[in-house]
């Protein structure tokens, strides 16, 4: 059966210092307690291997927040999926809506990227997501359904259970607008639907799938309670562990 997953997406924050003592504050927070859900830090890339050194990886994993769409080679300041699990990562967010956004990142891109990161074992954490005019055009479920098609639908079975989803419409990051528990419910069942149709059942079941966009310690237990929303990737209220606890206990 899927996963709750609860995962922080650090962004562009923290310095390597500052990042190392959230990472061992997390860690201590967790030492000894049972929780009801995988935990995640997704920190930038100059922390993985430090950061991946400082925690019980047991308890909680470690990924990147994006990886380059070619194996090796000459493409200065590109960080490969091999070197992402080469730092002890499990784990790498891709298709991140600010990615997507500002830095052209296509479902083309996407699908390489994607297929290197299973490639080197890591766990691709998958972000798929609406902006505010789609879902007042009511374009919400295509968008969605057309993002999932276009970078994953190319993977075997086999392949396509390694990927986690997060849906995060973009209206809801970082803005304190959440998305309603309905909301979430309604999409997340529609996303579990379309990965029915084309991978089966089975398979739809066995996925976990993430919400995100201004979840926090209020809101995690109502978001987390709906059948199909497996947990949730955490931006700014991951930045703290005062914040971030609560939002792993709610599961
Ligand atoms: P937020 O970010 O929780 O700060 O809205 C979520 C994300 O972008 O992953």
């Amino acid at each position: 059966m899927r996963k709750n997953i609860v995962a922080g997406n650090w962004k562009m924050n923290k310095n390597l210092q500052e990042g190392l003592e959230l990472a061992t504050e997390l860690n201590e927070a967790l030492k000894g307690k049972t929780v009801n859900c995988d935990v995640i830090i997704g920190t930038p890339f100059i922390h993985l291997a430090s950061v991946a050194k400082a925690v019980d990886l047991n308890k909680i994993g470690v990924a990147a927040q994006n990886c380059a769409d070619k194996e090796s080679g000459a493409y200065t300041g590109e960080v490969s999926a091999a070197m992402v699990a080469s730092t002890g990562a499990q784990y790498v967010i891709l298709g991140h809506s600010e990615r997507r956004a500002y830095y052209g990142e296509t479902a083309e891109t996407l699908k390489e990227k994607v297929k290197l990161a299973l490639a080197n074992g890591l766990t691709p954490i998958f972000c798929i997501g609406e902006v505010l005019e789609e879902r007042e055009a009511e374009k919400h479920f295509d968008v969605v359904k057309s993002q999932v098609e276009a970078s994953l639908f190319d993977l075997s079975a086999d392949d396509f259970s390694k990927v986690v989803l997060a849906y995060e419409p973009v209206w809801a990051i970082g803005t304190g607008k959440t998305a309603s528990p309905a909301q979430a419910q309604e999409m997340h069942a529609f996303i579990r639907a379309t990965l029915a149709e084309k991978y089966g059942q089975d398979i739809a079941n066995n996925t976990s799938i993430l919400y995100g966009g201004s979840a926090n310690a209020g809101n995690a237990k109502e978001l987390f309670s709906n059948p199909d929303v497996d947990g949730g990737l955490i931006g700014g209220a991951s930045l703290g562990v005062d914040k971030f606890m609560p939002i792993i206990e709610a599961f």
